[in-house]
């Protein structure tokens, strides 16, 4: 039996040299290292050996086993390392990724500019820190206006004989847009609000507005309500109805809110509009005199009208969505669905 071990150690070597692939290798497999191999069969012969002969032999046959499995690992290896694509199967599924999506609030914002820039609206951004003069008095917000108060103002320090804070609107972006371009005006400004309000369902310190406005010579209240059901119809669908109520702010004159048909109900009156049949979208009008006369516009000349839509607001409509702070808590079940 020894001497069949050790030819079979020279026949390994030779047959070291035939392996060219992964064929080959398999062939050697099978002929040595398979349960049907060359070592299974010699190791049944070691069983019968008188104990006397089992020590010798069966380290010399452990030896070359393991000279045979050594041959076949080294090849087995190499030869997969060098695997190239072109041996991969294109049939097989690829790898899929979960990709990340805009967050709502983004989508909207995205969605609204569309809409404004196809009836030629730019774009502009204002500044969420901004003084008494932008955020009110500008804005015909005399300093006795209730919206003033510390309650719902996020007052900062006041420098340089200025009182700063947080924008409680976007509408200041009407002031500096005025004080830097002359008419014609037409752009939208969207950005973060804040507001020092308790945290509850419908508020949460903090959310967006999109303010706009347009100035030129003879611009009326029928261009408003134009470019407002403008606006409704490409956001909420062409057949839900829109109206405009009368209502108040001080930096227009007339003033006025728009309400959508509710969704939910088609005016009918549900839980959801409170059974009115409509919902408070945005509010608008013409712009007043005196905002004008803040930023030395002559109001004889020039006319305009001004707009401001809440988006959270507008969203929780558009989707029944029923806190404010599901916008902000980054749940993945609420996130995904958009
Ligand atoms: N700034 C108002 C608010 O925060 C919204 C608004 C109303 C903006 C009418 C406007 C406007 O530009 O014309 O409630």
């Amino acid at each position: 039996m020894l001497d069949k071990i050790e030819n079979l150690k020279t026949e390994l070597e030779k047959a070291k040299t035939l392996i060219k692939d992964n064929e080959s290798l398999e062939e050697f497999r099978l002929k040595y290292l398979s349960r049907k191999g060359l070592f299974s069969s010699l190791f049944e012969e070691f069983k019968e050996l008188p104990g006397s002969e089992k020590g010798k032999v069966g380290k010399i046959l452990n030896e070359t086993k393991n000279l045979a499995q050594n041959i076949y690992d080294t090849f087995s290896q190499s030869l997969n390392k060098n695997k190239s694509v072109s041996d991969e199967d294109y049939s097989l599924p690829g790898i899929t990724y979960n990709i990340g999506s805009k967050h709502l609030i983004t989508q909207a914002l995205e969605d609204i500019t569309e809409i404004f820039k196809k009836i030629g609206f730019s774009v502009y951004e204002g500044n969420e820190i901004e003084d008494e003069f932008h955020n009110f008095d500008a804005l015909n917000t005399p300093d006795y206006h209730p919206s003033r108060d510390m309650q719902d103002t996020f007052y900062l320090k006041d420098e340089f004989d200025k009182k700063y804070l947080l924008r409680t609107h976007t509408t200041p972006g009407q002031i500096h847009l005025m004080e830097n371009y002359k008419p014609p005006i037409r752009a939208i400004f969207p950005g973060k609000v804040f507001r020092n309000e308790a945290i509850s369902a419908r508020a949460l310190g903090m959310f967006h507005q999109i303010d706009g406005l347009f100035v030129d010579k003879n611009v009326t209240f029928t261009d408003l309500k134009g470019t407002m059901d403008f606006f409704a119809k490409e956001f909420f669908g062409k057949d839900l109805k829109t109206r405009l109520r009368p209502s108040y702010f001080p930096f227009t004159e007339p003033s006025a809110e728009m309400d959508v048909e509710c969704y939910l109900c088609k005016s009918k009156g549900c839980r959801i509009c409170k059974y009115t049949g409509w919902l408070e979208i945005l509010g608008c009008g013409m712009v007043d005199p005196n905002v004008f006369e803040a930023v030395n516009i002559d109001p004889e000349e020039y006319s305009g009208f001004a707009f401001g839509i809440g988006l959270e607001r507008t969203l929780m409509i558009r989707h029944n969505i029923p806190d404010i702070r599901m916008f902000y808590e980054n749940d993945i079940r609420f996130l995904k669905q958009f």
